[in-house]
């Protein structure tokens, strides 16, 4: 088990590939939704050192804080608002290479220049939470970060 958690240098890739098979067995061996998003979140900021991931979980009207690692985080944020109302409201995946340029983002912190924000579904399609990534970098997100992210999340069981 603890030689699972090494993580070797590589590519984007590889480092994706490895973090999936963890995570796939840590879902696998744990039932509580809070607990693999923790676990997901310091697992991929092992892997990537982003400047912030974290989750957000959909609580009525609003997104409420959930685990995360990095820096102190808004705790709310309403349906539609930001990047991560807009994933939740338009149910995909936000690639946001320059958060300046999105209209409304929300900057919790101002070092934050690109982010990518997933939504997760529950098995009825309805998002019941979203995995939020920052990056002090422009255009730190692409596309495979899409696919595996989308992969990652929807090993969550909700
Ligand atoms: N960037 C997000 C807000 C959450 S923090 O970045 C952690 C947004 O605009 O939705």
């Amino acid at each position: 088990m603890a030689e699972e958690l090494i993580i070797p240098d590589g590519s984007k890739e590889d480092k994706y590939s490895l973090l999936y098979k963890q995570i796939e067995s840590l879902t696998a061996a744990e039932s509580d939704s809070i607990a693999n998003m923790a676990n997901i979140a310091a697992m991929i900021q092992e892997t990537f050192h982003f400047w912030w991931t974290g989750f957000y979980r959909v609580v009525g009207e609003q997104l409420i804080l959930g685990p995360f690692q990095g820096p102190l985080a808004c705790s709310r944020i309403a349906y539609g608002r930001g990047v991560c109302g807009t994933a939740w409201k338009e149910h995909c995946t936000q690639v946001v290479p320059d958060v300046d340029k999105f209209p409304g983002h929300i900057a919790c912190s101002s070092l934050s220049r690109s982010e990518i924000v997933v939504p997760v579904f529950d098995d009825g399609g309805t998002v019941i939470a979203v995995l939020d990534i920052d990056s002090e970098h422009l255009a730190t997100f692409d596309e495979r970060d899409k696919e595996w992210l989308e992969k990652i999340v929807s090993l969550l069981k909700l």
